[in-house]
């Protein structure tokens, strides 16, 4: 008969097997319930004479993902984590967890500290903790290295590298992969556990495999390199040496206290803010969360420039038939060897075969036609970001396409309203925004507009979602929001230049602030000509001192496009190695003279808050419009889109621990120097100033 422990974990005696199952949807959190019911399955199974192995198993969709996350900002209530995983280590009778979906964190720390480990085919497993600025807190660090190696155990803990059920059976980190049928198959592997005499194994007994001695020096190398400005992957490095070379008890302590120290770190906090905030932006106002999706099979994308090849590309990487249309056989030449080098350099680099290449491909068609569209699901508009072109190429849609077929437009800074009204469908259209290279960059902007219909954003949603991207739905907005921030940093950036700042100086002031690049070096990675273009575009809305402030255009005519040229706001050599340029210098010295500026020295903070500022205080007018729908999706967007370091959670999180305050003291300064039209804070920043509160309230 089946005996409820607590609410959320139940036992059942089938013979001399005993089967615990957790039931705490919807990932099986280790909440209190859990810790508190694993306890007592463990307590009925020692008491139990008649039993000689126990299993261990969750409902649902999968093993436990992990320590309770919303629980972390509360006071722990016993049993911990630890102790239910210390009883479970201490088991005189076998232990067997059995696991499907994803054993993440703590989850992985349970199934590590029984006797066996069998799962079905499609588990994965992983120490994730990283990713949430903490580490290991319940004997992960201890287990794993003993389990599967220490190079191994030290890449998981380290990056929160996930692996497949293959590579763990391989690696010893599980016994068995079992059927589909996981119930029926832990329940053989415990038998013939019993009736081969009923071992215990101890993941803490076994001794420590022998691993290189410069691995963890080159590990804290590469960690400083690949993650710059994290603290938990180089303090995993750390505690898997003490890990592999303290006593275990030692050892153990030593995770714990360090788990708990970062539990309590800014850092920490911010990355736990994004994981929030990434759910969060999934749920989107007027669309239920069970809304009915439509069916994608095949997509059209209109336009086979780099955006549209990148499309098609991420398209055929999620199984999706695409039909690439262009106006010329020369142009969809050039699509197909572009989208073919982007598969070339998969193959280099190993992530894909020739044969998944060849079947991807073999989903491509290319045409200059719009007829026999009648099976298209999803159209993607991808063409010149001109009204009339797109206007023409969304008639062409309309004629062709079923009623039902979904239409999105690529566009970064036209009128989806516009757009949305002139087809036929209005309902079935919103937008996508895709970021360049489309197959790389994680970011989407799905747009709404305002006929838009629920289940049309909730399938554009999913679709991002298949394509592995981080989709955040924005509304009508010249820019939408990410590049309308943008927009706001890169004009401090000029008139921080033409004021008398250098480009290497404003590029160390933000690459030091976190972001990946500063914002001269990735000009001269884009291209002065596109950056030229860009600027041209939004020449009609800019004021005149942004008109003037035209240093981009004097460079293109000096014939310096960036690293492409040899030369941009640097000068690179045949390594694409920047250095400053004396002959960019005299082309600001000129541009200053004919302004008729004298450059000032200028200080690092001035350069961050002027750049940083702009930013926030765009973002306040873009919440007040409702084109972004909360803060947190500002901080997807700018994390996941344009490298806002993920460790300060976002511009809005970030702008929140600086204190509104302080930043509308800033604006108001900077308003003072630079002009009221560039620094007027915004009616949202006057009013969260005056009430002492922040984005986050
Ligand atoms: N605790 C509490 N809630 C969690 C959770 C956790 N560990 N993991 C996920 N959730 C919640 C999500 O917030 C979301 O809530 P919502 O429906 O209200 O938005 C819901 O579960 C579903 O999550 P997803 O939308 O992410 O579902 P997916 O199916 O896409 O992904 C998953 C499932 C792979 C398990 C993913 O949720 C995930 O990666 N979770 C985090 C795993 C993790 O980081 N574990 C380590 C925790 S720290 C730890 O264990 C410390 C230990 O060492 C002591």
């Amino acid at each position: 008969m089946t005996e409820l422990l607590t609410q959320a974990v139940s036992l059942v005696a089938l013979g001399d097997i005993m089967v615990a199952t957790a039931d705490n949807p919807p990932v099986n959190a280790l909440s209190h319930s859990v810790r508190a019911g694993l306890s007592d399955a463990i307590s009925a199974f020692e008491k139990n004479d008649a039993a000689r192995a126990m299993i261990l198993v969750c409902a649902g969709r999968t093993f436990f993902a992990g320590a309770d996350i919303r629980e972390f900002a509360k006071p722990m209530r016993e049993p911990l984590l630890g102790e239910v995983i210390a009883r479970l280590d201490g088991c005189t009778k076998p232990v067997i967890a059995a696991i499907h979906g994803t054993a993440l964190g703590g989850g992985l720390e349970v199934a590590l500290a029984c006797s066996y480990r069998v799962a079905v085919a499609s588990a994965r497993f992983g120490l994730p903790e990283v990713k949430l600025g903490i580490l290991p807190g319940a004997g992960g660090s201890l287990r794993l290295p003993r389990l599967i190696g220490v190079e191994a155990a030290l890449a998981m803990i380290s990056e929160g590298r996930q692996i497949d059920a293959a590579e763990a059976a391989r690696n010893g980190l599980i016994d068995a992969i079992v059927g589909s049928d996981l119930a029926d198959g832990a329940l053989g592997f415990a038998r013939r556990i019993i009736d081969a005499g009923g071992d215990i194994r101890r993941a803490s007994e076994l001794p420590i495999p022998s691993f290189h001695s410069a691995l963890f020096e080159t590990a804290r190398a590469s960690m400083r390199k690949r993650f710059r400005g994290y603290v938990a992957p180089q303090k995993a490095v750390d505690l898997v040496e003490t890990a592999v070379t303290m006593p275990f008890a030692d050892a153990g302590e030593r995770e714990y206290a360090t788990c708990k120290e970062l539990l309590g770190s800014p850092q920490s906090k911010a990355l736990r803010h994004l994981f929030a905030a990434e759910r969060e932006a999934l749920k989107i106002e007027g669309v239920p969360a069970d809304a009915s999706l439509r069916d994608i099979r095949k997509v059209a994308v209109v336009g086979p420039g780099t955006m549209g090849r990148g499309i098609a590309a991420c398209l055929l990487d999620a199984g999706l038939s695409v039909v690439l249309i262009g106006l010329s056989d020369e142009s969809l030449g050039k699509a197909r060897s572009g989208i073919a080098r982007i598969y070339e350099s998969a193959l280099k680099r190993g992530s894909l075969s020739a044969e998944e290449i060849e079947r991807r491909l073999s989903r491509l068609t290319l045409t200059q036609s719009y007829d026999g569209l009648a099976d298209v699901d999803l159209a993607v508009e991808a063409v010149t970001e001109q009204r009339d072109v797109k206007a023409e190429v969304f008639g062409k849609l309309d004629a062709a396409l079923r009623d039902d077929a979904i239409i999105v437009t690529n566009t970064s800074f036209l009128d989806i309203e516009e757009l949305a009204s002139a087809s036929r469908r209005p309902s079935n259209v919103a937008g996508m925004h895709f970021f360049n290279p489309a197959h790389v960059m994680k970011l989407v902007e799905n747009v709404r507009a305002s006929r838009s219909a629920p289940d049309v954003l909730a399938t554009i949603t999913a679709l991002a979602r298949r394509l592995g991207k981080t989709p955040v739905m924005v509304g009508r907005s010249e820019g939408f929001v990410a590049n309308r921030m943008l927009s706001k940093r890169t004009r401090e950036a000029q008139f921080l230049l033409e004021e008398g700042a250098t480009p290497a100086q404003i590029d160390r002031v933000l690459s030091g602030f976190g972001f990946p690049i500063g914002p001269f070096a990735l000009a001269d990675l884009a291209g002065m000509d596109i950056m030229a273009a860009a600027r041209a575009a939004r020449l009609p809305r800019m004021s005149d001192r942004e008109k003037s402030c035209n240093i981009v255009d004097r460079l293109v005519a000096a014939g310096r496009l960036g690293q492409k040229t040899g030369a941009g706001y640097y000068r690179y050599d045949e390594k694409r190695t920047a250095s400053p340029d004396p002959e960019a210098d005299t082309i600001l010295d000129t541009h200053r003279r004919d302004r008729g500026i004298v450059p000032r020295e200028i200080s690092d903070d001035e350069i961050l808050e002027r750049c940083l500022y702009a930013m926030v205080n765009e973002a306040a007018k873009i919440l007040e419009e409702g084109a972004a729908a909360r803060p947190g999706d500002i901080d997807v967007i700018w994390t996941s889109g344009f490298g806002f370091p993920s460790y300060l959670g976002g511009p809005m999180f970030h702008a929140d621990r600086i204190g509104i305050q302080t930043i509308k003291a800033a604006l108001d300064r900077y308003s003072a120097l630079v002009g009221r039209e560039y620094f007027q804070p915004a009616p949202l920043i006057e009013r969260l100033a005056a009430e002492g509160k922040g984005f986050y309230g």
